[in-house]
């Protein structure tokens, strides 16, 4: 009985995000450079993952000194993004809940692997971002009618 419960906890838990956007996928390890190159990140820069999984970005960004703030609606998936970015926890902010209904803290950079439907949705709401300039970078999708500053292959760089 105590299986089935913590089974179905499982699956709502991944379940819920695709109520609210795209559901849990990671980015392979081997873009993470990509993303810190491509958004010129130094030391001290703020970087932004809206729907931050398994938090892999926020521990090779904290790692070198950059601030992040890693959003994450799936329950299971912040534990596991506060228990493995306790080490680093001066340079980590983690937030619990739906991205889309949250005001952005100001950062640099906002880091995103969503879905093609929400990447309008998306330049809307950065568009009304208050800490302007900052640069957007996508994985996988691009903004429909929006100029790309920088590509580097599926990564996408945006400027607001
Ligand atoms: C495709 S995964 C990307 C994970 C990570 N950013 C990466 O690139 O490895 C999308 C993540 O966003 C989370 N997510 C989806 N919609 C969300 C929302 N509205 N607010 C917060 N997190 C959300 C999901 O739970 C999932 O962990």
């Amino acid at each position: 009985m105590e299986i089935f419960i913590i089974l179905l906890l499982i699956i709502l838990s991944f379940s819920l995000a695709i109520f609210f956007g795209p559901p849990y996928l990671p980015i392979f390890n081997n873009r993470l450079a990509q993303i810190i190159e491509l958004g010129q990140l130094k030391p001290g820069d703020r970087l932004i993952d809206l729907g931050c999984g398994d938090g892999r970005l926020l521990r090779y960004a904290a790692k070198r000194g950059i601030q992040v703030i890693g959003y994450e609606i799936n329950p299971i998936l912040f534990f596991i993004c506060w228990l493995t970015t306790r080490r680093y926890s001066q340079n980590v902010t983690l937030i619990f809940g739906n991205f889309w209904q949250k005001d952005f803290v100001e950062a640099e950079v906002v880091y995103v692997f969503l879905l093609p439907r929400l990447m309008t949705k998306l330049a809307k709401k950065l568009d009304d971002y208050s800490y302007k300039p900052v640069k957007l970078i996508s994985f996988s999708f691009i903004i429909p009618n929006r100029k790309i500053i920088k590509k580097m292959n599926n990564l996408f760089l945006y400027l607001f």
